[in-house]
């Protein structure tokens, strides 16, 4: 090799390999640290504590029926009764924490893993759940459903 070849500007197709080597080990490093800042900065959770929540609207589920909504990390159930009341309680079944769901030709609340069954008032009535289902309070306000947890007195 000459002086002359070694003075000479880098050929384009060299410096594209480079850009890509380069790229491959910045893409290679932020993969290992994403996770790393992600456990050591985690998430907001703004609505875990939450103690109301929207859960449907006016109208929106039909008689004898019912709909599941999120109620911070856990499900929770709305039924509209065959009688046009509004219950609501929580989706997780006692028993091995299934979610559970209404049944509108039993108007119950049924558990599908084990064919637990509960009230319209979340009571247990048959199969394995051994407690009652948290129940809420519900509050129509204008054509919004409000589910509350029920304070201690
Ligand atoms: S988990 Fe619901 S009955 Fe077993």
């Amino acid at each position: 090799m000459t002086v002359d070849q070694l003075s000479q500007p880098e050929p384009a197709r060299r410096r594209v390999i480079k850009i890509f080597l380069g790229g491959g080990l910045l893409a290679s490093f932020a993969s290992f640290l994403y996770p790393v800042l992600r456990f050591l900065v985690p998430p907001k959770a703004a609505d875990l504590g939450s103690d109301s929540v929207v859960a449907g609207r006016v109208g929106e589920l039909k008689l004898n029926s019912g709909k599941i909504f999120r109620f911070g990390n856990r499900p929770g159930l709305l039924i509209h009764t065959a009688s046009g009341e509004y219950r609501a309680m929580s989706a997780t079944c006692t028993h091995l924490s299934c979610t559970v769901q209404y049944r509108d030709d039993l108007r119950q609340v049924w558990c599908a893993c084990h064919n637990g069954k509960y009230d319209l008032n979340g009571r247990n009535v048959s199969g394995p759940p051994p407690r009652p289902l948290e129940g809420f309070e519900v509050q129509v306000r204008g054509d919004e459903i409000f589910v509350r947890r029920r304070r201690e007195a």
